[in-house]
């Protein structure tokens, strides 16, 4: 059986990124995207994070989604070698709860740009959210499916009920 071509690269720093970025592919998959998800290290496997960057628009991805913890380049390293949008979404490190990692990302010099997420699960759902938003820019069922989830994240919200006082 052969799979859809990923249009969505989700690169991470370590497979201990995977519980939060797992948030991010259940967001792909649950709009029917097709992505991919690699673990490259912008230090451990320098060669190989460079050589994804620079052969990914080549092989039809769109857009690349860099997750990484404490001295977190990953992102930044991608896109240094593509010019695809690159999303950077920062990890709670160990010691420093993800504030190194998310001035390490948002503190990129002027030309190469990375857009920054929130720290953790939330900046991970909303990295794919972005990226969703301007897959749907040139594909009238993802603007479909992106018009659907807000209006049923509306309703859920107005759904909410309050307990009573004591
Ligand atoms: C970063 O270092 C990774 O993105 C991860 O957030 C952090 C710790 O990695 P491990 O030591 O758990 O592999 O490169």
């Amino acid at each position: 059986m052969s799979t859809p071509t990923p249009i969505v690269g989700i690169l991470m720093g370590s497979d201990s990124d995977w519980p939060v970025m797992s948030a991010c592919a259940k967001t792909f998959k649950d709009f029917g995207i097709a992505y991919e998800a690699k673990v490259l290290s912008a230090h451990r496997t320098p060669d190989q994070a460079l050589d994804y960057a620079s052969g990914a628009q080549a092989r039809g991805m769109k857009i690349l989604i860099g997750a990484a913890g404490g001295a977190a380049h990953l992102a930044g390293v991608l896109a240094a070698k593509t010019e695809l949008p690159v999303l950077a979404v920062p990890m709670p490190s160990k010691h420093l709860g993800g504030l190194d990692s998310l001035l390490a990302m948002v503190q990129m010099p002027g030309g190469i740009p990375v857009a920054t997420f929130a720290i953790g699960e939330a900046g991970a759902v909303n990295a794919a959210l972005f990226a969703i938003s301007m897959l749907a820019l040139n594909d009238a069922e993802i603007a479909r499916k992106l018009s659907a989830f807000r209006v049923k994240q509306t309703e859920k919200v107005l759904s909410k009920t309050l307990p009573e006082v004591e």
